[in-house]
């Protein structure tokens, strides 16, 4: 990859400020948030161990959810220390500050392969508007910055990009998995190339399937992102499934494209539909259905192409007739 990685530095003794991508889904129980899917803190421990084993302090930010620029105990990144420090087998310090006085002093506290976590960035409000400031206050606490959240790595934030104008940075090792991946991958495909694409805003992923179209012969389009696509390709009524009426144009551009340039676009042709956008088993009333009424949402969907017995087998208990 022609981007420096944290192989390209030395990390001894140095504090380490690393941007993840810690956006965890969470749910409340009994009073407490609790981290329901932790892929995303998962994906971040080959970059996470390497600087440990290396000897670096590192201080780790990152959003959660939109608390758009207010705290918020819902969305605190507080449940993350725990579940991080289980994952890693060692001590993980948390923040309730981003920046500032006590973060900076937990910071230069750090021994080297310590590790501490700063409460979300969205709380502060020039997080989004990439705010100088906010940024400088980051890059105070470290030494070197490193990038390693290729979820929010499409946003100029302050943690994202402000922060890079401060402190020499790199890419962290998902970053680079990722980007080398795509790289390789698009430049030079193996024929068919067929893209499965999922999230769950449209208007984001846009500039991503327009390029896709240009090199894809067969795109799928799941999560999220499929209820619009349902809608305007199939007529079907969606329920509370996440859409917004401004997603449309933007998919029947895409589907406009692809018709042009010859590439298939294959959307869900069945669903899960449950009453929270949650798992079968929590959810009290979850059943095949194609047309969604109103109050409920698509949940897990299926494309022609995809194995239907084996997702209605792992939900057939929990289905009603
Ligand atoms: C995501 O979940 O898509 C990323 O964490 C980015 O989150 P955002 O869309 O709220 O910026």
């Amino acid at each position: 990859m022609p981007k420096k990685t944290i192989r390209d530095i030395e990390l001894s003794n140095k504090r380490v400020l690393v941007r993840v991508d810690f956006n965890v889904p969470l749910d409340e129980k009994d009073g407490a948030m609790v981290i329901t899917d932790a892929t995303r803190i998962q994906e971040t421990l080959p970059t996470l161990n390497y600087l440990i084993e290396k000897g670096a302090k590192v201080i780790l930010c990152s959003h959660l959810g939109r608390p758009k620029g207010q705290r918020d105990p819902k969305q605190s990144l507080a449940p993350v220390a725990p579940a991080l420090s289980a994952l890693l087998g060692r001590p993980v310090e948390f923040s309730e500050e981003t920046t500032g006085e006590v973060a900076k002093a937990k910071a230069l506290a750090l021994p080297a392969g310590g590790v501490l976590l700063l409460e979300n960035t969205r709380f502060h409000a020039g997080e989004e508007k990439n705010d100088a400031e906010l940024a400088k206050g980051l890059a105070d606490l470290a030494e070197i910055f490193v990038n390693d959240a290729f979820g929010s790595a499409h946003r100029a934030h302050s943690s994202t990009a402000g922060v890079a104008d401060h402190l020499p940075a790199v890419s962290g090792l998902l970053m680079e998995k990722e980007l080398t991946y795509l790289h390789d991958e698009l430049e030079n495909p193996e024929r068919p190339f067929v893209v499965i694409l999922g999230g769950a805003k449209v208007n984001d992923k846009i500039e991503v399937i327009n390029r896709l179209l240009e090199k894809a012969d067969t795109i799928i389009i799941g999560g999220g992102m499929a209820y619009t696509f349902r809608k305007l390709v199939q007529g079907i009524t969606i329920g509370k499934s996440l859409y917004k009426p401004e997603w449309e144009p933007i998919a029947q551009a895409a589907l406009d494209k692809a018709k042009e340039r010859g590439v298939k676009i294959l959307i869900p042709v069945d669903a899960m539909i449950s009453s929270k956008a949650k798992s079968c088993q929590e959810s009290p009333a979850c059943r095949r259905d194609n047309e969604v009424c109103c109050g409920w949402q698509l949940f897990a969907m299926v494309c022609d192409c995809f194995c239907k017995p084996a997702l209605l087998k792992t939900t057939a208990n929990n289905r009603q007739p």
